[in-house]
């Protein structure tokens, strides 16, 4: 069997979005570099809506075999940006036999790149998008038995999202969560790692051009 990840359509759709945040991430985050050390969270993320911060190739193709393996079908994704985490998810959910990534993001411009993306991979009809803070999106029309939680948005929500979403994970299913090396995630590993909460969770890195990003995979027991 072909992997829809390996396929020169998504491969060649992949290195196109990579290259564009290689030149233009440089250039767009400047507003962000200038924001004053007050500037809150969504003033922030409001500077950076140009930029992509995307996850790199190497955890893009463990996140695809990870739902592979957990044979994900129901994936829900905190963070969309342009889509290309998305990607990788929506291949693994096609090559499972169909089903949805719902995925959330704050700005409705990015949302409308990140759909011009999956529609160019050919992934469009395996998404769904939601507009919106995800402590809203999220807190209702959510599918029971979620194989896949990502959590990719801002780091001090994740605890507020997985709170809301961890009834709706399935035993068997995994989070996966992206920027584990951020400060002020300790409580939420913490949290993640103490089996007494129903979890075995480790911490890994991947390689993204000479540096080593930090993630934390978690299966719910
Ligand atoms: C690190 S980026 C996601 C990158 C994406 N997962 C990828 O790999 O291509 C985090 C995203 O979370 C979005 N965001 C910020 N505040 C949010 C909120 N309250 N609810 C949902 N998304 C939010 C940002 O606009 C940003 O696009």
């Amino acid at each position: 069997m072909t992997s829809t990840l390996a396929t020169h359509k998504v491969q060649n759709l992949l290195a196109k979005l990579y290259k564009d945040s290689a030149e233009n991430d440089p250039i767009n985050r400047q507003a962000a570099m200038a924001l004053p050390e007050t500037a809150t969270r969504d003033e922030f993320y409001t500077a950076m809506r140009g930029v992509y911060m995307a996850i790199g190739k190497e955890f893009g193709n463990l996140l695809y075999a990870t739902a592979r393996t957990a044979k994900a079908q129901k994936i829900v994704e905190f963070g969309t940006s342009f889509g290309v985490s998305t990607i990788y998810l929506a291949a693994a959910i096609k090559d499972n036999g169909g089903g949805k990534v719902i995925t959330t993001e704050y700005h409705a411009e990015k949302v409308e790149r990140a759909k011009a993306n999956l529609a160019e991979a050919g992934l469009l009809d395996f998404v769904e998008f939601r507009v919106g803070d995800a402590r809203t999106t999220l807190e209702q029309n959510l599918p029971q038995n979620v194989d896949m939680l990502f959590l990719d948005g801002p780091k001090g929500m994740y605890m507020d999202v997985l709170k809301l979403m961890e009834s709706q994970v399935r035993a068997g299913g995994v989070i996966a969560s992206d920027n584990t090396d951020h400060q002020g995630l300790e409580e939420f590993l913490g949290y993640l790692r103490n089996p007494e909460h129903g979890y075995i969770s480790a911490p890994i890195h991947t390689k993204r051009g000479e540096r080593y990003s930090a993630h934390e995979i978690t299966l719910k027991v």
